[in-house]
């Protein structure tokens, strides 16, 4: 009896099991929702982005499936075949001018195809539209400043926009080169030390759209993410209200009135004080801009460049070692007590 079915049965079930292995990760790439997903574009620039993306990978279609094509063709036809060497060389062509002049010109014509609409589009994107919301954006290691100079409205790793109206970004860096992308909305685009760079986005819908630094910064580059929240005109313009009011000082006795006296004073560990590197609007003295603007904290989606979840135990995860939760962060582990990391939680919480 042979026993050589069996075996032929069980590399079918390996190749199936690899099968489905490739088909799981490929439609993976499918799951819903996509938040940095390029090809999903929303609002004016993001869509003429894709619109040349469109014309450009198609042109490169047409020239991947002639240029594989015609070679599958030659290694088929003109394969060595056994026994019969020397019988299927084809016509040799080296030195045909007229295939020369044909295969140097046509290139040619495709790249200008390519160059028209990508200049058109390139000149079109540079224009800054009128009448935009104006907005700073400056780079640190590893987050981001928000600054809407004309509104006195200072923010971090949010970018709060109005539907349906153009938001022309400042783009700049407080250290080295970081990179705006918010794949949703626009292109990439670098943050300069000492340039100032224009990049305009518009959102279409209200929501929140991802966003990442793009370049390579340091330790936390990968941590350094952000959002743009779009919001209708009104709410928006609620929005700014919140944030150029402060917020109320909290309750004399309560644990976000021990916060805030941690805040403002030299830690008893001797190793700093908040106070030296945030900002909290109605707190005397608290104006550093070392690190994020906390005068509205407790209303952010996340905390720490998009890292953490602004939760109780967000923040306190973040207060007990900033290192540990983002690698290379420049505030340091101030080794604060329960107590202190209790009181300081209730503080920033209450920071609407
Ligand atoms: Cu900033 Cu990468």
């Amino acid at each position: 009896m042979t026993r050589k079915l069996p075996r032929r049965s069980h590399a079918r079930v390996v190749r199936l099991a690899l099968f489905a292995g490739a088909m799981a990760l490929l439609l993976a790439a499918c799951s819903q929702p996509y938040p940095y997903n390029t090809l999903n574009p929303a609002g004016p620039v993001a869509d003429k982005q894709a619109d040349l993306f469109a014309v450009v990978f198609w042109i490169a279609v047409a020239v991947f499936v002639l240029v594989e094509g015609a070679l599958v063709v030659a290694m088929v036809r003109f394969r060595s075949r056994g026994g019969r060497e020397g019988m299927d060389i084809p016509k040799q062509i080296h030195g045909n001018t007229r295939l020369e002049v044909i295969w140097t010109i046509l290139p040619a014509l495709l790249l200008a195809g390519v160059a028209v609409p990508t200049v058109g589009t390139l000149f079109d994107l540079a224009d800054v539209p009128e009448g935009g919301l104006r907005v700073n954006v400056i780079g640190h290691q590893w987050w981001w400043e928000i600054e809407y100079p004309d509104l006195k409205v200072i923010t971090a790793n949010e970018v709060h926009v109005p539907t349906d109206r153009p938001v022309n970004l400042t783009l700049r860096s407080n250290d080295v080169i970081h990179s705006f992308w918010v794949p949703r909305l626009a292109g990439k685009q670098d943050l300069v030390p000492g340039r100032d760079i224009e990049l305009s986005i518009q959102a279409p819908t209200p929501g929140t759209y991802r966003g990442q630094c793009a370049e390579y910064c340091g330790l936390s580059h990968a941590n350094m993410r952000f959002r743009v929240v779009a919001q209708e005109p009104a709410e928006f313009e609620a929005w700014v209200e919140q944030q150029r009011t402060a917020a109320p000082a909290p309750a004399p006795g309560t644990d976000a009135a021990e916060g805030l006296e941690v805040f403002r004073n030299p830690l008893p560990q001797g190793t700093g004080a908040c106070i030296a590197c945030h900002a909290v609007q109605g707190v005397e003295g608290a104006v550093a801009r070392v690190g994020p603007d906390l005068s509205h904290v407790g209303g952010r989606q996340t905390i720490a460049a998009g890292i953490l979840p602004n939760t109780e135990e967000g923040l306190e995860r973040w207060l007990r070692d900033p290192p540990r939760a983002k690698p290379g962060s420049k505030m340091p582990n101030y080794q604060l007590s329960d107590e202190q990391i209790e009181a300081l939680v209730a503080y920033l919480r209450s920071l609407k």
